[in-house]
């Protein structure tokens, strides 16, 4: 089997027929066309659809009919308890699929079934673990956003988080579609913390991903309503923060750790009689050093592989931290004679203004991708 059909579904009675129809009729057309052998599509094209299904209405029943009668094989997952929503649904369909490439589209016809092929057929190029369907690459449209209010609100959160992955979603218009074909296996699940409706999101924003886009109309709903609620705006703006801002804080974290075992090292080296100086050296690299093993182990492990050698990063991180320890130095020194701060408030603050340097260096400069 190559394609694995994901299809979360919470009351969508009236839509699923429907759905498994033109996704059966879409995708006939991939497997004639491979038997033919059109370049890039293999012979002997075989797919299944998967619904994992959260529904209170007739859904599972109307989803068991349709499949007696249909050409692709087509499983029903029932939940009882919904953990993680729309995101936890998928991800439980990563689990259950056959196949490692595995789509994922709306139960609501939103999501164009006939573009499928044309997903697969760029997956099926091999170079890219993702190919998102995008409302917003050129050629895609948003129509099927029900208001003005929806139009704007789905606009500039796609700006605001695109600013805020500036390396992750570089080459992602639409981060927050629903329509994508991955390679399951570059899905590390362990790392995903799902919570409602951004499941993509989630997965790029924790690892670096080759991706391509294709782009859609993203259509009316064939029937029903939509499930988007204030409730999963709120999810929306948590998921945000704990993505980017998690990183930050364990950083902020093992660099406060490290500011205290720096004193600790030159208390203990004075005690032993060593100089004040020479155990301020000390100090100060062996934490230089300490911090850099805890942020490689705990803050950027996700970065790791994508980026230079670890000799290369240590090599980054260690002249980046001395180069910034001796700069502060001369800038504190400014601070208090020519701007009468007191050299407390002078230190304090340079040691903020650091942090974030410090932060945003090594996320772009020694983790880079
Ligand atoms: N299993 C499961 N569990 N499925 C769910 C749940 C849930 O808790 N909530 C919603 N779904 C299903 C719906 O049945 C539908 O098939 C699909 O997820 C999308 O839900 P809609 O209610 O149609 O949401 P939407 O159209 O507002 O949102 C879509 O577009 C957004 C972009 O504007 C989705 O594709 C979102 O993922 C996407 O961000
Ligand atoms: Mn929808």
């Amino acid at each position: 089997m190559q394609l694995s059909i994901i299809v979360p579904t919470y009351n969508e009675a009236p839509n699923v027929a429907e759905l498994v129809r033109r996704v059966c009729a879409a995708l006939e057309r991939v497997a004639v066309e491979s038997a033919a052998g059109e370049p890039g599509i293999p012979g002997g094209f075989e797919a299944e659809i998967v619904f994992v299904d959260d529904s209170t209405d007739a859904t599972p029943d109307v989803i068991r009919e349709v499949a007696a009668s249909a050409s692709l094989p087509v499983r029903l997952i029932h939940r009882t308890i919904a953990t993680g929503g729309l995101g936890g649904a998928v991800l439980e369909g990563f689990t259950a699929a056959e196949s490692d490439a595995c789509l994922v589209i709306d139960g609501d016809l939103q999501h164009p079934p006939e573009k499928i092929p044309e997903l697969w057929e760029r997956f099926s190029r091999g170079d890219v673990d993702v190919v998102v369907g995008s409302r917003y690459a050129g050629g895609g449209t948003s129509h099927g956003l029900a208001d003005r209010t929806r139009v704007l609100v789905s606009k500039v959160s796609t700006a605001v988080t695109r600013a805020m992955f500036p390396i992750r979603l570089k080459d992602v218009s639409d981060p927050m579609t629903g329509f994508f074909l991955i390679d399951r296996r570059a899905v590390d699940q362990a790392m995903l913390r799902p919570r409602g409706f951004k499941i993509l999101l989630e997965i790029l924003a924790r690892r670096p991903l080759r991706v391509a886009e294709v782009p859609f109309d993203f259509a009316d709903r064939h029937a029903g309503e939509s499930k988007a609620s204030v409730r999963q705006g709120v999810h929306f703006l948590t998921q945000l923060t704990a993505l980017r801002f998690g990183k930050m804080s364990l950083f902020a974290v093992i660099g406060g750790l490290g500011a205290v075992a720096n004193v600790a090292i030159v208390w203990a080296l004075t005690q032993l009689g060593v100089g004040y100086i020479v155990a301020a050296i000390i100090a100060a690299e062996a934490t230089i050093i300490g911090n850099f093993l805890l942020q490689e182990r705990f803050v950027f492990h996700d970065m790791r592989h994508s980026a230079a050698s670890g000799w290369l990063r240590f090599a980054k991180s260690f002249t980046f931290n001395n180069a910034e320890a001796l700069v502060r130095i001369p800038i504190i020194a400014l601070m208090v004679e020519s701007w009468h701060f007191s050299a407390v408030v002078a230190t304090a603050l340079t040691l903020v203004v650091a942090f974030f340097v410090r932060f945003v260096f090594h996320s772009l400069v020694v983790y880079a991708p």
